[in-house]
């Protein structure tokens, strides 16, 4: 069965493929009546093992937009809890003649082990520090909603790199549609290996927005920081944190995105966060869209 496990290994015409199929949903989802038949016979259950809002209710819509039939589960409140495998887990639900899997997991890898033993369809969904394909792809969606064709565009991911799937499904994805990808944090939030896979990496957070058309902000993840890193959430907003002054004062107008939960008051300030350069709130509605895309071009490879 066909899968989406990352970025990593989709072409940008599957790329431009997604966003046009998605182009099309969002027409849909602007009418009066914004469902559609096509996945009528398909049953996704949404399966996760960590926290989500944004990710879960955006497939779920989508799912019900599509006519799908949906079955949400959550680690917390699940046999999990009794030491149930992922492997059962998933088999006992595929049991309930389930055609596709929506997977969340803290671990780096597991929707791909899983695709190496089950027969359904899946969608990553967020797989730890590793991918987090769906957003990656509405992001891109929502730049070229504001820029256009990424070719030549200059992108920065500011914040916390080394703990983020967002990151680096977005790098994969911009750098395969010709972008100049740059990040910018501290040296202790940026892994060096990211350097081999073309980006620039810069320390200064004014430098990077006078050079950028558009900002994806990252959330510092401090659940999964092992060891006490530097900095504090407090030096953090000190030297790195975005205020709508800031925004204001570039001599360019830039596109702020954030893929949520924001920590307000650290990586931005409310008043940029809620200002006019920010676009937040138009990729969660694009999510939806997108996640109808991946869904429905899925199922038709089936
Ligand atoms: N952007 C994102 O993945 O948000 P959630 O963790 O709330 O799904």
């Amino acid at each position: 069965s066909p899968h989406l496990l990352g970025i990593k290994d989709l072409d940008a015409e599957s790329i431009d493929l997604i966003v046009k199929t998605a182009k099309e949903f969002k027409e849909v989802l602007n009418r009066p009546i914004k469902k559609v038949p096509s996945l009528r016979d398909v049953t996704i259950a949404n399966v996760f093992f960590e926290n989500s809002t944004r990710t879960r209710l955006s497939f779920e819509l989508a799912e019900k937009r599509l006519s799908a039939d949906t079955i949400n589960f959550s680690a917390s409140g699940s046999s999990v809890k009794k030491g149930e495998t992922l492997l059962d887990t998933v088999n006992n639900i595929l049991a309930m003649k389930v055609d596709m899997i929506v997977m969340r997991h803290a671990s780096p890898g597991a929707p791909h082990y899983l695709s190496k033993h089950i027969k359904a369809n899946i969608i990553n969904a967020g797989d730890g520090t590793h991918e987090h394909p769906t957003q990656a792809l509405l992001d891109t969606f929502s730049l070229r909603e504001k820029l256009g064709d990424l070719a030549g565009k200059k992108i920065a991911i500011i914040g916390d790199i080394l703990h983020s799937r967002v990151a680096l499904s977005n790098i994969y994805a911009l750098k395969k549609q010709g972008a100049e990808v740059r990040l910018c944090g501290p040296s202790t939030l940026i892994p060096k290996y990211i350097q081999s896979l073309g980006v620039q990496v810069s320390h200064d957070v004014k430098d990077t927005l006078a050079w950028c058309d558009a900002a994806n902000v990252l959330r510092i993840q401090l659940e999964r920081q092992q060891i006490k890193y530097f900095p504090s959430l407090r030096e953090y907003a000190q030297f790195f944190g975005i205020t709508r002054k800031m925004l204001d004062e570039l001599p360019k107008e830039i596109v702020l995105m954030h893929p949520g939960p924001i920590n307000r008051g650290v990586e931005l300030s409310s008043d940029a966060a809620d200002s006019p350069h920010s676009i937040i709130l138009d990729q969660v509605e694009n999510g939806v869209a997108v996640r109808m895309a991946v869904l429905y071009l899925l199922a038709s490879k089936a």
